[in-house]
């Protein structure tokens, strides 16, 4: 295991209506005016709108709202959002909704107390000043409640890219996991998806010695295997969703991500997708990881036959580890379809004829190096193979 620090403040308060304590929160943590940021609809359609500003008038806390996030939220809001905090002196972001609107409202907090373009932290100068961010999730995925990261697209050039910071991470998150019950299964999927990902991109690592965190991943993503289907199966399950939603907080908030190397060149990769053809982020993950992890097996063959053993409860090939390797990367690939994932490019509506431009601009665009990928380092070319594993 390599040193490290871990610091993660965020509140939680986790069960059936803790939404309506959204206002206590807000003060709690020393906000006096609140933006309460959302996105297309579903949370004024789900009436939990309603109980979140009757929480705030509650505590006497005046508040305006912007809402219209999209999935794969964009850079143009964020500037709108940045004005209107300065000119209501807003001092505290209150975002409802799923990753794409808490992200938006993270690049919100960054970019109100600084002088210059908020998209400065997304070619990568740390977040160390913001505002104060509350919020309360609609979905489990993205793990943005517990992170201390923000994902946007900038319109101009079309590249999403990732900010990080302390600062960005929320003073308090409300998690009722009742909330999500009015998810479409797909998104739902989506979000499961997602968490495996977050799960497998620390997974893949070049650090030995992280039994810890190795065995803290493997729980995690068996829940996923045991919950994912359930509520696939019957939304309302009030209890899978509970454990859907906790792991999906724990997932990113990187308590399994500590003390070794990270991979993270799914996400890569798929940033480009969601960025181009404007599909799910965990749906492009589903096409992604099955392909990134192919390419990448030999690199380290018995860290993937652990994961195919331990995770997918395959029996060990002890002549020819590299069966059981793929055996997991297999079954990996049809629980995603099972519970309803796209399995290849034409599916997710992405095109063979993009796939140079897509890789270059992985590997070049927003003043990238020219390589990716924490476990293996990968360039333009490999990022095209591996395009075309997804065929
Ligand atoms: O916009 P509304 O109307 O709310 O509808 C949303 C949206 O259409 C809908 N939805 C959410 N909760 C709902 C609901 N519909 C009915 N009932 C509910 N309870 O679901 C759709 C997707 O929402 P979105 O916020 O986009 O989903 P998600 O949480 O998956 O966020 C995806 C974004 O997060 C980024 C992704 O790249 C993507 O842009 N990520 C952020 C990370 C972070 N900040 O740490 C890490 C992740 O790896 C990820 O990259
Ligand atoms: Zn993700």
């Amino acid at each position: 295991m390599e040193n490290f620090t871990f610091y993660a403040p965020t509140y939680f308060a986790f069960g059936q209506d803790t939404e309506n304590d959204t206002g206590k929160y807000v003060k709690r943590f020393g906000g006096h005016k609140v933006l309460i940021h959302y996105g297309g609809g579903s949370v004024i359609r789900s009436g939990l709108m309603d109980r979140v500003k009757r929480s705030l008038e509650a505590e006497k806390l005046p508040y305006i709202e912007l809402g219209g996030v999209r999935p794969n939220p964009r850079s143009g809001l964020v500037y709108e959002g940045i004005e209107l905090c300065r000119k209501e002196n807003v001092d505290f972001i209150l975002a409802v909704g799923g990753g794409s609107t808490i992200d938006s409202a993270k690049a919100i907090a960054a970019g109100v107390p600084y002088d210059g373009d908020f998209w400065d932290y997304y070619q990568g100068k740390p977040v160390d000043e913001a505002l104060s961010i509350g919020t309360v999730l609609t979905i489990s995925a993205a793990g943005s409640e517990g992170s201390p990261d923000s994902v946007i697209t900038k319109e101009e050039g079309m590249f999403k890219r990732g900010a990080t910071g302390e600062a960005l991470r929320p003073k308090f998150t409300i998690l009722n996991p009742a909330l999500t019950q009015t998810l479409p299964a797909y998104q739902t999927a989506c979000g499961i998806t997602d968490i495996m990902a977050h799960l497998y991109e620390r997974y893949l690592t070049n650090t030995t010695e992280v039994e810890v965190t190795d065995r803290m991943i493997e729980a995690l993503l068996l829940t996923m295997i045991h919950e994912g289907p359930r509520v696939i199966a019957d939304p309302d399950n009030y209890q899978a969703r509970a454990n859907i939603m906790w792991a999906g907080m724990m997932a990113h908030n990187n308590s399994c991500g500590v003390g070794r190397t990270q991979d993270w060149t799914s996400h890569d990769v798929e940033h480009e997708l969601s960025a181009l053809y404007d599909c799910a982020h965990g749906a492009g993950l589903a096409v992604v990881m099955p392909a990134v992890f192919t390419y990448n097996m030999n690199h380290d063959v018995m860290r993937f036959a652990q994961a195919a053993v331990r995770v997918w409860g395959c029996q060990m090939d002890f002549a020819h580890p590299e069966n059981t390797a793929r055996e997991g990367i297999e079954a990996l690939r049809k629980f995603l379809i099972s519970i309803g994932m796209p399995k290849n490019f034409a599916e997710l509506g992405a095109r063979e004829e993009d796939i140079e431009k897509l890789a270059h601009t992985a590997c070049y665009g927003n003043g990238g190096s020219g390589v990716m990928g924490g476990f293996v380092p990968l360039h333009q070319q490999d990022v095209e193979a591996i395009y075309r594993l997804m065929l």
